[in-house]
């Protein structure tokens, strides 16, 4: 069995800086409710060009040249995104074609929030089976293409983006020590989009139950993050830093505040990016990687919950 790690990470942004305040001119919102609620100032918008695989594309490249390893050395591709540009072909593999990649596998997966764990769960298998060497793990998102501009309860909160990392093999240093990714179906309704996609030809918007949504978020992430810390043997008191998933800062401050970890070893960019779904926690990775947090041999603890409903965590040793 061979082991995984994280040798470089990379992200991009939707070009539009877009403020609360900018919203409270369009939506009946403040930006006082917004921070309040969620803990969110800004988010950045897709602007026209942007794609989910374009954004995909420059986080993958950012990650290549963070790790210096040439794209034609990657042999796997996973994207996590809940915003295809298109049902086929898949961003996956549009990327590799715009990494001009000529052979590798290429797949996209679909968890929503949780995505970028499900992605991360996939090539780690496929790395520790020997299966590939080299994976360009990615989580993107143009979120704002079905948001319903109209509902203020859901708009203040989704944005766009990408965040990747390139996880390599090797056969002497533990990186990622385990990714358990969960599902529960029954809870669908309370977080989908309606409407689409298909062959009705329209786009299917967001609609959530935010109160319900709210609940089962507190309440799942603290079993996993607990079962996590349990079934590879760690306490609460070994985690270096909290990566979660982006959604909203009164979520996060519970996760953290049962885990008793100070603010300080928290990664926190809901405020600036809101929550970009898949991309959430690849991007607030790259960020807190680009601003020198993490040194080596840190534990990491990645979180995540979204639609479906979908969770997940992942304990990582950061080996850069
Ligand atoms: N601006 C101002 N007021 C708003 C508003 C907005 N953007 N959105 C909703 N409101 C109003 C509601 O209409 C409601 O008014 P009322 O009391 O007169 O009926 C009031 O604020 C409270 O709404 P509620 O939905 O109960 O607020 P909340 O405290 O649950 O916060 C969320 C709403 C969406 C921020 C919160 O439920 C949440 O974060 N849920 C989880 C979302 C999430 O993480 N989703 C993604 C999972 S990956």
């Amino acid at each position: 069995m061979y082991h995984a790690i994280i040798s470089g990470t990379g992200s991009a942004l939707g070009a539009q800086k877009v403020t609360n305040e900018d919203l409270s001119h369009k939506l009946d919102t403040s930006d006082a409710w917004i921070q309040e609620r969620t803990g969110i100032q800004s988010r950045y918008l897709a602007q026209e060009g942007q794609t989910t695989a374009s954004l995909a594309y420059d986080a993958a490249c950012k990650a290549l040249e963070d790790a210096a390893v040439a794209a034609t050395d990657v042999d796997l591709i996973v994207v996590a995104t809940a915003t295809p540009d298109m049902h086929f072909p898949s961003v996956a593999t549009q990327v590799q074609g715009m990494l001009d990649i000529k052979k590798c596998t290429a797949l996209d997966v679909s968890a929503a929030c949780s995505g970028f764990l499900y992605a991360l769960d996939t090539a780690f298998n496929k790395i520790q089976l020997g299966q590939a060497k080299k994976a360009l793990v990615i989580g993107a998102e143009v979120l704002s293409r079905i948001v319903n501009w109209e509902d203020r309860a859901t708009a203040v909160l989704f944005a766009d983006g990408a965040g990747a990392v390139l996880l390599e093999a090797t056969e002497e240093t533990q990186g990622v020590i385990g990714v358990d990714i969960y599902s529960d179906g029954s809870f669908g309704d309370l977080l989908k989009t309606v409407g689409g996609p298909g062959s009705s030809g329209q786009q299917g918007l967001i609609e959530m139950q935010g109160r319900e949504v709210f609940k089962q978020a507190v309440s799942k992430l603290a079993e996993v993050v607990d079962f996590s810390l349990e079934k590879y043997n760690f306490k609460a008191e070994d985690i270096d830093f909290l990566v979660p998933h982006q959604a909203n800062k009164r979520i996060i401050d519970a996760t953290a505040k049962k885990l008793k970890l100070d603010a300080s070893k928290v990664v926190l960019t809901v405020s600036e990016h809101a929550n970009t779904s898949a991309a959430s926690v690849p991007l607030a990775l790259d960020t807190a990687n680009k601003e020198g947090k993490f040194k080596k041999g840190d534990l990491l603890l990645l979180e995540a919950f979204g639609a479906g409903f979908t969770w997940g965590s992942s304990l990582i040793r950061w080996q850069k």
